[in-house]
């Protein structure tokens, strides 16, 4: 069985992006491959964080994956922190990683450009500790959104130098991006992505919102002025709702465009928000039972990181042996 390895930040609520573009997918194919799911809370303190609340956030968000439909039985979900295999790795791909390759990374431009206070090491580093997840697992396949496309092709790049200069040690892995929901666009500015850390009340979706939020943010969502509903990429509000559409409602292009062929905006925008409210319903049911099982949730994060441990700990005494670390 191919092993899948992904991981997901503890910063702010998880949102429609994060959903559409990962963690659905990681339910979705739980059953074909040898899972490990990772909340990656050692990534989120590259932006400034209160520790009282990084700690919640990351309980909660095993919580929000759980209620989502991850499942202990099929998949290991850990949290990155508590296996010190991944930051030590990362140090030893550091040293195995350009000044001028990890520079082109174009997520650090991003980030650094929205928090010109904190440019700090580690942001920069950011792609070395996502390298060492990875890799560390001997992960085949890394489900992810699109913006993290980048990451993953350093990602190969670094294990296909390393096992050149010093021998076979890492597993290639592959960047698997969903053909609907790899890239959901801000409500408010179907330009820009959706993202955890952007402002304005109406650009996210998120998995607790309640439907009335649900609601008013799709009726309040960028659209243009031509009133036709159809799949085109240069109109990017309508082409960001259809594909959330798309991405909950298991019909093709056509036939949604059919579906909507006579309807306008309004119609669009109403039944998006509805498709939205009842796929996400389930989950929020389960996350209010999760809420009073918190030993259930806790057990689950000890059984994951005790797997996790044993995987990690064996590629991790490989490398410093292959690079004469003692
Ligand atoms: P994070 O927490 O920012 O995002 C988690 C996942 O959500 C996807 N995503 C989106 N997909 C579609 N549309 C969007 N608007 C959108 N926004 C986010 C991301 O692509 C990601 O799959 N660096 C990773 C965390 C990480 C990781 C890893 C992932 C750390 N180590 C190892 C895979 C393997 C990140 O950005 O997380």
């Amino acid at each position: 069985m191919k092993r899948v390895f992904s991981g997901i930040q503890p910063t702010g609520a998880i949102h429609l992006g994060n959903y559409l573009g990962a963690v659905k997918n990681w339910v979705a194919y739980q059953q074909d491959y040898e899972n490990i799911f990772c909340i990656v809370n050692s990534h989120a303190i590259t932006i400034a964080q209160n520790p009282d609340t990084l700690r919640e956030k990351t309980y909660e968000l095993a919580m929000i994956l759980l209620a989502c439909g991850i499942d202990p039985k099929k998949s290991h979900l850990f949290i990155q922190s508590e296996i010190d295999e991944h930051t030590a790795l990362s140090w030893i791909l550091d040293c195995n990683i350009a000044m001028g390759e990890m520079s082109r990374m174009t997520q650090f431009k991003d980030k650094s450009q929205k928090n010109p206070k904190n440019i700090n090491v580690g942001l920069f580093n950011y792609p070395a500790l996502m390298a060492a997840d990875i890799l560390l697992y001997q992960a085949e396949l890394v489900p992810v959104g699109e913006d993290q496309k980048q990451h993953l092709e350093l990602t190969r790049n670094v294990a296909e130098r390393f096992n050149r200069d010093f021998g076979e040690c890492f597993k290639i892995p592959e960047a698997l991006i969903p053909p609907i929901g790899a890239r959901v666009m801000g409500l408010d500015n179907p330009e820009t992505k959706m993202s955890k850390s952007a402002n304005g009340a109406n650009h996210a979706i998120f998995l607790q919102d309640s439907a009335d939020e649900i609601m008013k943010k799709f009726k309040k969502a960028t659209t243009d002025s031509q009133g036709v509903i159809a799949f085109d990429k240069n109109r990017a509000g309508i082409y960001n709702l259809l594909g959330i559409y798309e991405a909950f409602s298991k019909k093709s292009k056509d036939e949604i465009e059919k579906h909507f062929a006579n309807k306008g905006y309004g119609d669009l925008k109403r039944e998006v928000a509805e498709i939205v409210i009842e796929s996400l319903r389930p989950i929020q049911e389960r996350i209010q039972q999760l809420k009073n099982d918190r030993s259930y949730v806790m057990d689950v994060l000890k059984d994951g990181a005790f797997r996790a441990r044993e995987i990690a700990a064996k590629t991790y005494r490989e490398v410093k042996d292959r690079i004469g670390l003692v």
